[in-house]
């Protein structure tokens, strides 16, 4: 097959990991036949620094001719200056906003040799195979904002949970149908004794359940319950679906039960059109330029992008395998490595998944 796949390495280890992953998908190609073809831009704060614009149009328009994006990280502490005009990360959510990416997919899967790198129980932990549905392009990340002077001095600020019908609708759709493939259970997750916005949401979801998916094991929790059942039983859950706040919370306390953040991919999705593809973990900034990055959440994105962008199911189960052979020879970076294991740079670990791909 043809493919165009844009690279936005970003900020921090992102061009070093996104390399990596570049150098799996061209084997890939190679070894299945397929031609693919690359392109590079420019998003967040190397893009601000350049341009002064965390997304510049050139990189809009390539992302949205391409079959999909692969993201290394954005941010870092240059930037981070709350008075600034702008924010490497306002350069995220508007990629996700133009896009239409309204589902980001992060699935937390516990490996059995890295489970000793959890900060919780083996007995806890073992068998955890989660999938996260976050609604991406909604809710109090984008709804109406201000920030206003009072008259007796201080200041009031403003974020504001939106949700519409339709929104709920098409991302829930898409966590069932998910479910269905997977094990039959799904979660839905919000805070409906106190917000509006959940209430709409858990109507709209038991009205799909009942009419389009009653086959599904569903249930219902509040987001401050699910934070405790996350870490004391996450062997319960199969799929999980919740809105974006809850979702990013969620999914990086849910990022500690694999025990290294270093392993996780997340998928952002919308209705056709190009998917965003990027590891959940961020710039590493203390780390950057020394080569010695986990790759494999980079890789394992590119796995992704390769399943939900191009239907190659079979390349990306080949790489997913090959990482996990990989694992199990006790290859670790710096991130994973436990006791007296030998840790591996970000380049001679991508070179043991080429060898596993070969
Ligand atoms: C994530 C990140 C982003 C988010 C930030 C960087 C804007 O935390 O992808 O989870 O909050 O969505
Ligand atoms: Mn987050």
């Amino acid at each position: 097959m043809d493919a165009t796949f844009v690279l936005l390495p970003g900020d921090g280890i992102g061009p070093e990991i996104v390399s990596q992953a570049r150098r799996v998908l061209e084997l890939i190609a190679t070894r299945f036949g397929h031609h693919f073809v690359f392109h590079e831009a420019m998003i967040g704060g190397c893009a601000i620094d350049a341009t002064g614009d965390p997304l510049p149009p050139q990189t809009i328009e390539l992302c949205k001719q391409s079959t999909g994006v692969l993201l290394g990280a954005v941010g870092g502490p240059r930037w981070d200056d709350p008075n600034a005009k702008t924010r490497p990360e306002a350069g995220l959510l508007r990629i996700r906003k133009e896009l239409g990416l309204f589902a980001n997919l992060r699935p937390i899967k516990a490996y059995d040799e890295l489970i000793d790198a959890s900060p919780l129980k083996r007995d806890v932990v073992q068998g955890t195979d989660i999938l996260f549905f976050r609604e991406l392009t909604g809710g109090i990340y984008f709804g109406p904002s201000s920030l206003e002077d009072l008259p007796g001095g201080g200041q009031r600020a403003t974020s504001t949970m939106v949700y519409e019908t339709r929104e709920i609708e098409r991302i829930f759709r898409m966590a069932a149908e998910a479910a269905r493939q997977r094990r039959g259970k799904l979660t839905m997750v919000d805070k409906a004794n106190v917000l509006e916005a959940s209430r709409l949401w858990r109507r709209v979801c038991a009205e799909l359940i009942e009419s389009d998916f009653p086959d599904l094991d569903y249930e219902v929790i509040l987001v401050d319950a699910m934070a405790m059942h996350l870490i004391s039983r996450p062997t319960a859950f199969d799929v999980v679906v919740t809105e974006n706040l809850f979702g990013d919370i969620l999914t990086d306390e849910a990022s500690m039960l694999p025990g290294s953040l270093g392993m996780l991919p997340s998928a952002s999705l919308g209705a056709g059109g190009p998917g965003l593809f990027e590891p959940i973990h961020g710039s590493a900034p203390d780390i950057a330029g020394k080569g010695i990055a986990n790759p494999l959440a980079t890789i394992l994105a590119a796995a992704m992008m390769l399943r939900h962008s191009c239907g190659l199911n079979e390349e990306a189960e080949a790489i997913e395998r090959a990482v996990q052979d990989v694992l199990a020879t006790g290859a670790r970076t710096a991130d994973l490595a436990r006791d007296s294991q030998k840790v591996l740079s970000t380049i001679e670990m991508t070179d043991l998944v080429l060898a596993a791909l070969q």
